[in-house]
């Protein structure tokens, strides 16, 4: 399967299980009966995400018993160093006794309601708070569950918003390249990755997809924007962009002027700019919405994954008050009428308040940035001049690394060696990356560091 989908894992950091070392790196995983009992009834029932199963076969789950601060724990007491954050969900730890009691409160309170026709405390309290984070730019919170439903929200949002103005031929979309903002049938569209896209083609409506910034200079992507623009803006609803940083792509940074300029170009042409910052918002790329660093503000804001601290599943897209008084209207089909039933779940709110709390209580943008620079220091120190690491890189909390290596089982040897010395890390490619909770002391930053320079150093010299 590897051999078809070779690009699959590299792209999401999954293990590639291919080559000469793939039993003996696994070995670890296979002598406990806890942990192997886990594994072998989670095979039987359980299809997990972005995997070919027959890989496990020969590739054992790490089964996680438990988890606390930044360390998961198997079933057999090894922990792991979560420093991807569980797929870039995690802010503040496993198992927080802040988010932990903010929950168990709003459990003997209000599990669930339905949010049509009703409304409560944790989804008003959210909304306004969020808005207020946006100097009430964008009033309005819409609320869903996981990230690529807040990018098909967002995308059906604008361009019922043409359609209620009168202008329903606008209805194309632009995303950039190596763009990756979900994998539902809408969101694929808009995601330029083709091995998540190839098998479903016939399904999808493909989005204009433009240099990015990331790729070619500022001038060069926002020239390409341009023309796209003086050909199609009579026909376009919206671009959607990853702010800053295109992580699935690699952790491919860019600078903000870019984002400025393409406001500033939405604006000209009459296109929503979408802000996808369901991976770089919530203070990951040093300030809490990613957009902030180039001082403007999108048409929608796609929020997910920390917003709820990684404790449940939340996603919400922001919106201009503008756009909401379009859809306000006696006329029911003017409305926005989608609808998930968890729309709104107060637990999953209660959590994204407690996080909310927890940036203002710990001043943690604050603190982000003096870890940041040590974190930088620490990896600059063991890897900065390492003869294979090239682009050392990072903004906010998210670092990075490209390998020059040329082999296809980097990524799974690095993971196996990354396990046995306690740290959970997933390269995409032969990019390493670390996207730890910010809850990270700066002893165990340390210990991230050396490990991932030890991790590498066992990964070059093949012993996995
Ligand atoms: C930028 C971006 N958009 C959208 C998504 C999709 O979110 P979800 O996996 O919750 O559907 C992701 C997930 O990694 C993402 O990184």
């Amino acid at each position: 399967m590897h051999a078809v989908f070779p690009a699959t894992q590299a792209l999401r950091g999954l293990p590639d299980v291919s080559g000469p070392h793939r039993a003996r790196a696994w070995e670890p995983f296979l002598n406990t009966e806890a942990n192997q009992d886990w594994v072998a009834r989670s095979l039987a029932a359980v299809w997990h995400p972005c995997t070919q199963m027959k890989h496990h076969e020969r590739v054992p789950l790490v089964p996680i018993a438990r988890g606390k601060g930044v360390w998961l724990y198997d079933h057999e007491g090894r922990r792991y160093l979560d420093a991807i954050s569980s797929w870039w969900v995690n802010l503040f730890g496993h198992a927080n006794d802040d988010i932990n009691r903010a929950l168990k409160d709003q459990l003997d309170t209000l599990e669930h309601a339905m949010l049509a026709g009703c409304t409560h405390a944790p989804a008003v309290e959210l909304a306004e708070r969020l808005s207020a984070l946006t100097q009430r730019t964008l009033g309005h919170a819409f609320f869903a569950s996981d990230g690529a439903s807040a990018v098909e929200i967002a995308l059906k949002m604008s361009f019922h918003f043409w359609r209620n103005r009168g202008q329903s031929e606008k209805r194309e979309f632009a995303c950039l390249a190596n763009s990756y903002h979900g994998e539902t049938i809408g969101a694929l569209g808009v995601t330029d990755v083709a091995i998540f896209k190839d098998a479903y083609d016939p399904l999808i409506r493909h989005a204009h997809v433009v240099a990015s910034p990331a790729a070619v200079s500022v001038d060069e992507a926002i020239a390409a924007m341009r023309a796209l623009f003086e050909q199609r803006a009579s026909h376009l609803a919206a671009v959607i962009v990853e702010p800053l940083v295109q992580c699935a792509a690699g952790m491919a940074m860019y600078d903000a002027s870019y984002l400025s300029r393409l406001r500033a170009l939405c604006d000209e042409f009459g296109v929503h700019l979408i802000a996808d910052e369901i991976a770089v918002g919530c203070g990951r790329t040093g300030t809490f919405f990613a957009c902030e660093q180039a001082n403007i503000w999108p048409d929608f804001i796609c929020l997910s994954k920390g917003i709820s601290g990684g404790y449940l599943p939340l996603s919400i897209v922001l919106t201009r008050d503008e756009i909401y008084a379009a859809f306000y209207d006696d006329d029911v089909t003017r409305g926005f009428l989608h609808s998930h039933s968890y729309t709104g779940n107060p637990l999953a709110c209660r959590a994204a308040l407690a996080t909310l709390d927890l940036f203002d209580s710990a001043n943690v943008l604050v603190e982000n940035r003096r870890k940041s620079a040590l974190l930088r220091e620490a990896f600059e120190a063991r890897l900065g001049k390492h003869e294979r690491v090239k682009n050392l890189r990072n903004r906010g909390t998210i670092f990075a690394f490209d390998v020059d290596i040329d082999d296809k089982t980097f990524s799974r040897r690095f993971f196996a060696n990354a396990l046995q010395r306690e740290l959970l890390m997933r390269p995409i490619g032969t990019t390493v990356y670390a996207m730890p909770p910010y809850i990270l002391t700066d002893d165990e930053l340390v210990l991230l560091a050396q490990r991932t320079h030890d991790t590498l150093d066992a990964t070059l010299g093949g012993t996995a």
